[in-house]
């Protein structure tokens, strides 16, 4: 386990993993409806709380409000409660406090709850300031429409400020999403992990298989379909070969688990919250049998070790 492991806030004490909503309703991405339906959704979302994953992130801007309006049907005939995190886009025209509370309202009614466990500003985008928004987000805190609230995309410098404006209002920043996996380690060296740990920010990683590289599935012969194919070239694919046979290696000595275990079991060591997106019940299964078992220390270093000879990150410590 990771020294510098990330305290949980109240919200998410008692969560390890969560499910992403990105897909679901995002046709030009990621391929919704044509590659997997709202009935492939419904089952993704049913085997996960039946799995006892609970917490689901969603966005106002996921399918331009699709994945609210799924998330709120399902939610609906579940009967059962969840944890649900949305964010805010501070798109330019968003001039002021009042268009986050009308956000804030907009999500609540296609979600079909009065309140949500946590909100984020989904990135920082000029003109207006972060602390106009974390004024308005602890208004809508006052008023009872979130328990908790986040950021995500912040630098480590945007992160200190967003902190320290909820401090003034007496409201602890709870949760910072970003961009985390064996692929992407950024954080590790940019000081956001760091401040994390050092403030009790709860540290939610995004793009934890990363977009699906890390299940093993795509290769130089078969990279993904459409805009990931452009994105992630052919000759990445080659390159995370070795992490992906070590991911299989360390798989197969745990009764055969598969690679995306191993990735988000990996995070889950270094104290983040892995947040995979899922567009069927298959993928939503294998992932919540993430947390049925874990890496071993040594494990976990040889994953720091290969991954970091792929983008010759330094090691943490
Ligand atoms: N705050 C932000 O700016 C931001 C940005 C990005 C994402 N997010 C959040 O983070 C969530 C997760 O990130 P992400 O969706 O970008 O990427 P991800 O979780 O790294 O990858 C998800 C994709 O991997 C594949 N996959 C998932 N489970 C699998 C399994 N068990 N076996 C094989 N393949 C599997 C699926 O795509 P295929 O089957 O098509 O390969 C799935 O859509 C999002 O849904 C969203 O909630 C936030």
């Amino acid at each position: 386990m990771d020294e510098g492991i990330t305290k949980r806030s109240e919200i998410l004490k008692n969560v390890q993993m969560g499910v992403g909503t990105w897909a679901w309703g995002d046709r030009l991405f990621w391929g919704y409806g044509r590659e997997y339906s709202d009935d492939d959704l419904q089952k993704a979302f049913l085997v996960s709380v039946q799995k006892g994953i609970d917490f689901f992130d969603t966005a106002e801007v996921y399918g331009q409000g699709k994945a609210e309006l799924l998330l709120g049907r399902f939610l609906k005939e579940f009967e059962g409660e969840v944890k649900l995190a949305s964010k805010f886009m501070p798109f330019p025209w968003r001039l002021n406090k009042k268009s986050l509370l009308r956000a804030l309202n907009k999500s609540l009614k296609r979600l079909g709850v009065s309140q949500l466990d946590i909100y984020q500003t989904h990135m920082p985008a000029p003109p207006i300031t972060l602390e106009t928004w974390m004024d308005a987000m602890g208004e809508a805190y006052q008023a009872g429409l979130i328990k908790a609230i986040g950021v995500s995309n912040y630098n480590r410098e945007q992160l200190q400020r967003a902190y320290e404006a909820l401090s003034r209002q007496g409201v602890q920043l709870a949760s910072c999403q970003v961009e985390y996996s064996l692929l992407n380690r950024e954080i590790e060296q940019n000081g956001i992990k760091q401040l994390c740990d050092e403030l009790e920010i709860c540290l939610i990683a995004y793009s934890p298989l990363a977009q699906g590289l890390l299940s093993g599935k795509y290769t130089f012969e078969q990279p993904p379909h459409g805009i990931r194919g452009r994105q992630q070239n052919r000759n990445y694919l080659e390159r995370i070969r070795p992490l992906i046979i070590e991911m299989r290696r360390i798989g197969a000595d745990h009764a055969g688990k598969p690679p995306v275990q191993v990735a988000l079991n990996w995070l889950i060591s270094k104290g983040a919250i892995p947040i995979p997106g899922a567009k069927t019940e298959e993928q939503a299964f294998q992932n919540a049998e993430t947390l049925t078992w874990s890496l071993t220390a040594e494990e976990v270093k040889k994953l720091d070790q290969i991954s970091a000879q792929i983008h010759e990150v330094k090691s943490e410590k």
